[in-house]
């Protein structure tokens, strides 16, 4: 007897009868990677908080812009650790259009996600997709090698949307250290990180609880927790700021409504470099 809803790329032993981080994150940004119970999670948080929307397409923005600084600055190893499903802008689009030379692999905890990545990638040699879990630095290093990145020359480490599922006991501050300490000089991290919403009402918590007890508990965390998460890194202009600040295009932001909208989004972001 097959499952309710399966997909020819979906890992047989994954239940899809209940909702999973990264397809709630996906149906949130209006994706089709997505089950009924996931498409379910993802309208009870839109029901409460419809800015959630916004925020998932805002934080996507900022990846592909700041993979595209990354390559033009001459970046050609990315390593994007909870790249999550595959959807346009994901780094390995924005290399075929910038910097095609460049080898990209992408680690993600989720077996789905990597399925899906290895159905969407086939025949593309200098993308690869890899299971791995960023609170072990170690393997994370070790994955990358095996994907095919060299350590021993400068590499891009995207963790974008992904720290604030990293416990505070599970310390994210030395999973930050270990990674630095491995890659060369001239290497990059991006980090991406969700932190406390403006207000939430009742409902706002009852869904925010739900939705950490079924997929993940999320630890928002504040500008400054984030920025200690740079220690060692030099953070480059504009330092740390809301997604949509980090280096807009010049078409975008000039409406002061959307400036306002963009100040409201619960998240902070930045780029920095290791000298
Ligand atoms: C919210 S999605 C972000 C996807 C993508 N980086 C983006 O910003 O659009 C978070 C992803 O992180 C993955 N993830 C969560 N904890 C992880 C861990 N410890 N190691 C690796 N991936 C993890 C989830 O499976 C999910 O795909």
């Amino acid at each position: 007897m097959g499952l309710p809803e399966q997909r020819p790329w979906m890992p047989e032993e994954v239940d899809p009868s209940g909702p999973n981080l990264a397809r709630v994150y996906n149906a949130l940004g209006g994706g089709t990677h997505t089950f009924g119970a996931d498409r379910e999670m993802a309208n009870r948080l839109l029901a409460v908080q419809p800015e959630v929307a916004y925020w998932v397409r805002t934080n996507r923005a900022f990846l592909a812009r700041s993979a595209r600084f990354l390559f033009e600055a001459g970046v050609r190893q990315v390593l994007d650790v909870g790249a999550g499903l595959l959807a346009p802008g994901s780094v390995h689009e924005v290399a075929a259009a910038v910097a095609p030379d460049a080898r990209v692999v992408y680690l993600d905890l989720d077996p789905v996600v990597v399925a899906q990545a290895n159905d969407v990638l086939r025949g593309q040699p200098r993308v690869s997709a890899l299971r791995g879990d960023l609170r072990d630095p170690a393997e994370v290093l070790r994955l990358a090698a095996e994907g095919g990145l060299d350590l021993a020359r400068p590499v891009a480490i995207l963790l974008v949307a992904v720290l604030h599922f990293v416990q505070d006991a599970e310390d994210p501050g030395d999973i930050l250290a270990r990674l630095r300490d491995a890659v060369p000089v001239g290497s990059y991290v991006v980090i991406s990180h969700a932190s406390p919403p403006p207000e939430l009402s009742a409902e706002g918590v009852q869904a925010k609880k739900e939705y950490s007890e079924r997929t993940a508990p999320v630890v928002l965390r504040s500008r400054e927790q984030v920025e200690r998460l740079f220690a060692g890194w030099e953070l480059l202009e504009p330092g740390i700021v809301q997604p949509s600040f980090w280096r807009p295009e010049s078409d975008e932001l000039v409406d002061p409504a959307e400036i306002e909208r963009a100040k409201g989004t619960p998240a902070w972001v930045g780029v920095a470099i290791k000298r």
